[in-house]
């Protein structure tokens, strides 16, 4: 066999094997026997590179990028419209059933009960993608942008796995999907970014997001993240239904999550309740259902609104609620001086992040959920929303939290408001807790947005004396933030920098600030 075959059979060799392991979930030899095939491929291409090809597996790690180069979408990108609950999935089918002509208008009397299929699938909690493929050759990689013009990743996504560089026949496609990162990859990112002093991600999907736009595609491939393909892009009219699309997609190797296919709007909403549950088994974050109409005629017959197909809609799950035990209360004061408690509980997963602090209000709320430490807790998660404590239930180790007479910062006695529910340090002038509160206010993007000065550098200018009101952080110099715990060596400058440009922001941030 000439030298060339075998690259090629070993190419093909270890495509198969790691679609098995990536893509299919079911690998079918030993990591050894595969890193041995691997071994061997990279060390032929290294004697004859003339035979290196851009889809061979060892090219799936590519240079540094200065930045990334905007491209515009073949075809726009859309949101979903979502559906918080059955009522509104109802709606939304009446509206699909009248558009397509199944119902119609003004016939409504005459009860006619045709039905519109639906295809159910997860919603995946990541980043939507598109994937270009030429000849069967993954060509170019966008992220979505705003949905117009995205940005030129393909170095990065050629190191997820998942991604096939080369398809099992050779056509022209471009796919839609979501990159995600599966939870317990996040969980042990998180313990690496803690041990290397450096910023915790909060969720999967954000810890997905800093990974995948990285300018190294190095810092990516040492990140586990993943993809699910849930559209595609292609001319081909054999096609009847986003399911005949998805089963294709399947065929020429993408990783597809499983759908239901659904007679009518009942079957949907059974889905969703099914998949209410089933998602707490899954090792990746999902935020809902896309509930799509399955025929590609009526899909076309009902077309987009500005923003989003009316032809689909995400049905959003309930907000989240777990159990855990309140460890202890802080009680932070904020840049207005009022008291805030908040609950440190034992780590517990809720809707895909590790929830170690929750909200609990105020004083009032304290009482009137009647909180002591050593309590259960029940802690709900709303979309977006940070965790609050709604619940407790003593156990046999319960034992009274005892409310702050106190500023917790700088020991003034703390006012109640006749009518407020608030309790407040009235020492506006000199605590300090307020004063960095002002101070991280004052900085941040929506205010002088003066970038580098980050909380923990606040905390010593105003430990050390040397930021008391706004006008001081005109006042400092190299000298004075050199005797500060820097991050970086050059951060010094980046914040003088940073603190002369403030200097130009936009009026309407100034009267913020
Ligand atoms: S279909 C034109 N299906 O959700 C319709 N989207 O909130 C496009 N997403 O930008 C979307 N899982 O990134 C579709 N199974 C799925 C999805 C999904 C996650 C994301 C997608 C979209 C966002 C809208």
């Amino acid at each position: 066999m000439d030298i060339k075959t075998k690259i090629e059979q070993l190419r093909s060799q270890i495509e198969l094997h790691s679609y098995k392991y990536y893509v299919e979930d079911n690998p079918d030899i030993e990591d050894w026997e595969y890193d041995k095939l691997f071994r061997e491929l990279k060390s032929l291409e290294g004697q004859f590179p003339q035979y290196i090809t851009p889809d061979s597996p060892t090219q799936r790690v590519g240079g540094i990028s200065e930045k990334f180069a905007q491209v515009a979408h073949k075809v726009r990108l859309y949101s979903l419209d979502n559906s918080n609950n059955n009522d509104e999935l109802h709606a939304w089918y009446n509206r699909v059933l009248k558009e397509t002509g199944v119902q119609e208008q003004g016939q409504l009397s005459l009860l006619r009960h045709d039905d519109v299929e639906l295809a159910c699938e997860l919603k995946i909690d990541g980043l939507a993608i598109s994937l270009i493929y030429e000849k069967g050759v993954f060509k170019q990689g966008l992220t979505r942008g705003d949905g117009v013009i995205g940005e030129d990743i393909t170095n990065n996504l050629k190191t997820i796995k998942a991604i096939p560089l080369k398809l099992f026949e050779p056509v022209d496609i471009e796919v839609r999907g979501e990159i995600y990162m599966p939870v317990t990859s996040f969980e042990k990112l998180n313990q690496i970014q803690i041990q290397n002093n450096q910023k915790t991600f909060a969720n999967p999907r954000n810890a997905a997001a800093g990974s995948i736009r990285q300018l190294d595609p190095k810092i990516t491939a040492m990140r586990d993240l993943s993809i699910f393909i849930y559209g595609a892009i292609t001319d081909n009219t054999d096609f009847k239904t986003h399911t005949d699309i998805m089963d294709y997609c399947k065929k020429l190797g993408f990783k597809v999550n499983n759908y239901r296919k659904c007679k009518n709007i009942y079957e949907a909403v059974k889905f969703c309740e099914d998949m209410a549950q089933y998602r707490k088994t899954l090792n990746y974050a999902t935020d809902g259902v896309v509930i799509k109409v399955n025929s590609l005629a009526n899909q076309r017959e009902l077309g987009f609104t500005s923003r989003a197909p009316k032809w689909a809609t995400a049905f959003k799950f309930p907000p989240e609620e777990v159990w855990s035990k309140l460890l202890n209360v802080e009680f932070s004061v904020g840049r207005t001086g009022i008291v805030t408690p908040v609950a440190v509980i034992e780590p517990v997963l809720l809707s895909g992040s590790t929830v170690s602090r929750a909200s609990m209000y105020n004083f009032d709320e304290i009482q009137r959920l009647d909180i002591s430490l050593n309590d259960e807790v029940l802690i709900k998660k709303a979309a977006e929303i940070i965790p609050k404590v709604v619940k407790s239930r003593k156990t046999s180790s319960s034992k009274p939290l005892v409310l702050p007479k106190n500023c917790p910062c700088c020991n003034t006695p703390l006012v109640e408001v006749e009518g407020e529910v608030a309790v407040y340090c009235p020492n506006k002038k000199h605590c300090h807790a307020q004063i960095k509160g002002r101070i991280e206010y004052f900085v941040s993007k929506q205010a002088m947005d003066i970038d580098g000065l980050g909380e923990n550098i606040i905390e010593q200018l105003v430990e050390r004396g040397y930021v008391y009101s706004f006008s001081d952080i005109y006042k400092l110099n190299q000298q004075m933030l050199m005797t500060l715990d820097l991050i970086k060596d050059k951060s010094s400058s980046n914040i003088l920098n940073a603190i002369e440009q403030s200097k130009n922001v936009t009026l309407s941030k100034f009267i913020n600030a």
